[in-house]
């Protein structure tokens, strides 16, 4: 459930600020999150695993504006980073450090040495490689490292190639024979303190039958690693809840969840959980104005001020996103590719999409924009990142400005003369 509705006058709001007004103050394109949906993920997200303790660490990198750090971390949460440019984020927006996980498979000693010096709660460990360097880290700095190791437990997901994760094949955590080793050495280093497992199969998960199939062999391994002589305080099974962009039935956080924690039994296990998607996904819109439209042989385009820039999802996965007129929707409709300004075929939001009838001006709303969003914008065809506001109730802020032209090339400079 979100609170993005049609109002009284048939147009689009969010909670109860239409977006035209929104767009009107700041321009297009222009992210907006809302508060109240953010809010309410959490809390049903959260709510799923009360019968057991649990920390919900929501994955920054889905969307990392300060504003919804700073939202999730008064309600509780915690974060999973994959980079000290997270980590000073959720320490900027107000984060507790110790409860923040750390995933990746190339850390820089930088970050490792950034993660231990603000006493996050574990380094989710990606290689025999890491484990020996976090270790000499560690040691330099004379304080024992938590982690948990990434294992791979070589599942098939059934989600999108590029954001399956937990195959043998990735590049991700590790192999399934190799990880009873790696949690020995652990043991034997001084400067390395084994906290958790983890693991974390892929993204936009429509089922629960990988995930289950997952955390039964972390939880034979917990066994294992226990009968071994370490204590496993944490299983972390990653993020990955799906949501419905358009026909998709995910399971919702209390099935996915009471699945979960029925493969527990009574193992004193805490469990952590990174959600990105379910938590910020359906709590964002992004908003762009048409600028014309134009026929070329056979296909109608609706040219739009937003490009694959600002949002990659349909460019780089093929996604599906909703499209929808701000105002109420004109009665006809027409059969559209709606596309960006930027110099790529690719750059599309929708191909042979029926709308309701597009002219120069209109604004659109791109549905289910809050997860990797913001997040992939770049700048490509020296274009400038959008504006984000967070609506809250009957009120709006600006929560990133867009960029200036300035902003574009201030940190180049030209050759010397001469
Ligand atoms: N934990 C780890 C270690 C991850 O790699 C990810 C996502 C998450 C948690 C959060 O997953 P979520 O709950 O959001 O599914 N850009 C792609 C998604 C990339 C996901 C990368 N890892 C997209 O737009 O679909």
């Amino acid at each position: 459930m979100n609170h993005f509705h049609r109002g009284p006058d048939g147009a689009l709001w969010a909670e109860d600020v239409p977006l035209a007004r929104i767009a009107a103050a700041v321009g297009t394109p222009t992210y907006v999150y809302s508060r109240a949906t953010l809010t309410r993920h959490f809390r049903v997200f959260d709510a799923a695993w009360a019968g057991v303790d649990h920390l919900v660490c929501y994955a920054v990198k889905a969307c990392s504006n300060l504003a919804v750090l700073d939202v999730l971390a008064r309600l509780g949460a915690g974060f999973d980073i994959v980079s000290g440019g997270e980590l000073a984020r959720v320490i900027a927006a107000g984060g507790d450090p110790a409860k923040v996980v750390f995933s990746g498979v190339g850390k820089t000693e930088a970050e490792l040495e950034a993660a231990l010096t603000a006493g996050i709660l574990c380094v989710n460990v990606e290689s025999a490689a890491e484990l020996e360097q976090l270790d000499a880290v560690a040691g330099r700095m004379g304080v024992r490292a938590p982690i948990s190791v990434r294992v791979n437990p070589d599942v098939d997901p059934k989600t999108h190639p590029y954001i399956a994760t937990g195959l043998k094949r990735n590049k991700f955590g590790i192999g399934w024979s190799e990880a009873r080793d790696t949690y020995r050495r652990a043991g034997e280093l001084a400067h390395i303190e084994v906290v958790g497992l983890d693991f974390h199969i892929g993204s936009q998960l429509k089922e629960t039958a990988p995930l289950v199939e997952a955390i039964d062999k972390a939880i034979e391994l917990v066994d294992t690693l226990t009968a071994d002589g370490l204590t496993i305080h944490h299983l972390d099974v990653g993020g990955g809840l799906g949501i419905t962009y358009r026909e998709e039935a995910p399971p919702s956080p209390d099935e996915y969840a009471q699945k979960l924690i029925a493969r527990l039994g009574d193992r004193p296990l805490r469990v952590v959980t990174e959600p990105g998607r379910v938590i910020v996904g359906n709590a964002g819109v992004m908003l762009m104005r048409c600028l014309l439209t134009k026929r070329n042989g056979d296909t109608d385009f609706v040219v739009v001020d937003a490009g694959m820039n600002d949002a990659l999802r349909p460019a780089l996965y093929d996604a599906w996103h909703g499209l929808e007129p701000v105002a109420a929707p004109r009665a006809a409709t027409r059969t559209v590719d709606v596309v960006g300004p930027v110099c790529e075929t690719g750059d599309f939001f929708a191909r042979d999409r029926e709308l309701p009838e597009v002219v120069a001006g209109d604004l659109l709303a791109m549905r289910s924009a809050g997860a990797y969003g913001f997040a992939m914008a770049s700048n490509y065809n020296s274009r400038r990142r959008p504006a984000e506001v967070l609506v809250d109730g009957d009120g709006f802020h600006v929560v990133r400005d867009r960029e200036e032209i300035a902003d574009l090339f201030a940190s180049e400079r030209v050759l010397p003369e001469p």
